[in-house]
């Protein structure tokens, strides 16, 4: 069902939003603060602000939400929205190509409003200029006419919460950066909160689940909500069709290992970028170029969508000289680490 070359896009463990998400997701996205599970720091840090603004009378500061895809940064803004009584505007960065695009956007937003630009990393240079003074004085400048007879008007912006997300925060120009006011970092969430999320979600959606069928959901969900909600709905569909309906953890396990996921949320392109690097690199250090060339895929999809995972179980370590595979990564493959585990670390023996 997947073979070796299985294509990338469609992996089921893909944190990026895929079109079938779209089937459940909208509709088990919490709504206020206090359903949202997980990120206690963030969230606690915003529940202050949004009170204090509340309370001033003022529109929230402008937030930037950074971190790995698929751990609910729309769904924050959403709540920010919600909870601050206002509309919700998204957008992304690739979507607005034209400073007009963007003046558009802003012109039509009212007091208050909260506009989210997803991908902020990808607007571009004169996009974002535009951006600046909206951020800061609420005011947009547009030219009208061409040559010696072009001139500036400057329009008038209500108050407005801009929430920028952005998978690679250091790709951000360190002006924009500099204008939020509020830096919110989103972490991989543990078993324990996704099995939480895996609960409500399935209660949302009607489906029977006990608590150890949830945890071993959660278990293979790569730290991340949007995994953990599309397995919650692939197992459903084995647990009714082999397995009378009830999803347990015997049927999770099953569903989930006939989905090729094992039991820490690894899949066929984990295990093949792991098993390159051993077998070409010993193991590393490897260039992360040099490596998404012999994978045949782009070295920034590797870097945002499969390493967070593979350095959070300690599998992997970002070295200045390239990506190494730890002791604990052959373990996993079954495999024995060379008597000196890395190239990295041998520089030092
Ligand atoms: N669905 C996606 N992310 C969620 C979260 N953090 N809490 C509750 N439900 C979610």
């Amino acid at each position: 069902m997947f073979d070796e070359q299985s294509d990338f896009e469609n992996r089921m463990v893909a944190p990026d939003y895929a079109p079938s998400d779209n089937e459940t997701e909208p509709g088990l996205r919490p709504r206020t603060l206090q359903e949202y599970i997980g990120q206690s720091k963030a969230k606690e840090n915003l529940a202050i602000y949004m009170e204090a603004a509340k309370a001033r009378g003022e529109s929230l500061d402008h937030v930037l939400l950074h971190g790995p895809p698929g751990l609910g940064k729309t769904t924050l803004a959403g709540i920010i929205a919600n909870e601050m009584g206002v509309n919700l505007r998204i957008t992304s960065g690739p979507a607005i190509e034209k400073q007009g695009d963007l003046a558009a956007l802003l012109t039509n937003l009212s007091e208050g409003d909260v506009l989210f630009i997803d991908e902020i990393h990808r607007l571009s240079r004169t996009v974002e200029e535009i951006l600046y003074p909206a951020m800061e004085e609420h005011a947009v400048d547009i030219i009208i006419g061409k040559g010696p007879s072009a001139r500036s008007i400057r329009l008038e912006l209500p108050h407005f919460t801009l929430i920028g997300a952005t998978t690679r925060s250091g790709q951000l120009a360190a002006p924009l950066r500099d204008r939020f006011g509020v830096i919110l970092r989103l972490e991989l969430y543990s078993p324990e909160e996704l099995a939480q999320i895996v609960r409500r979600s399935a209660g949302i959606l009607g489906i029977e689940i006990d608590d150890e069928g949830a945890l071993e959901i959660a278990s293979r969900s790569r730290g991340t909500p949007r995994i953990a909600n599309r397995l919650l709905r692939r197992v459903r569909d084995v647990a009714q069709v082999l397995h009378g309906g009830a999803i347990t953890l015997p049927v999770a396990r099953a569903a989930l290992d006939r989905f090729e996921i094992d039991e820490l949320g690894l899949d066929d392109f984990d295990r093949r970028m792991m098993r390159t690097m051993i077998r070409n690199y010993g193991g590393g250090p490897v260039g992360l170029e040099t490596l998404a060339a012999s994978l045949g895929e782009e070295a920034v999809t590797l870097e945002d969508v499969v390493e967070p995972y593979l350095m959070q179980l300690g599998f992997l370590s970002r070295t200045a000289r390239g990506r190494v595979l730890t002791a604990a990564a052959y373990a996993h493959l079954g495999l024995t680490p060379p008597a000196v585990t890395t190239g990295e670390q041998q520089q030092f023996f």
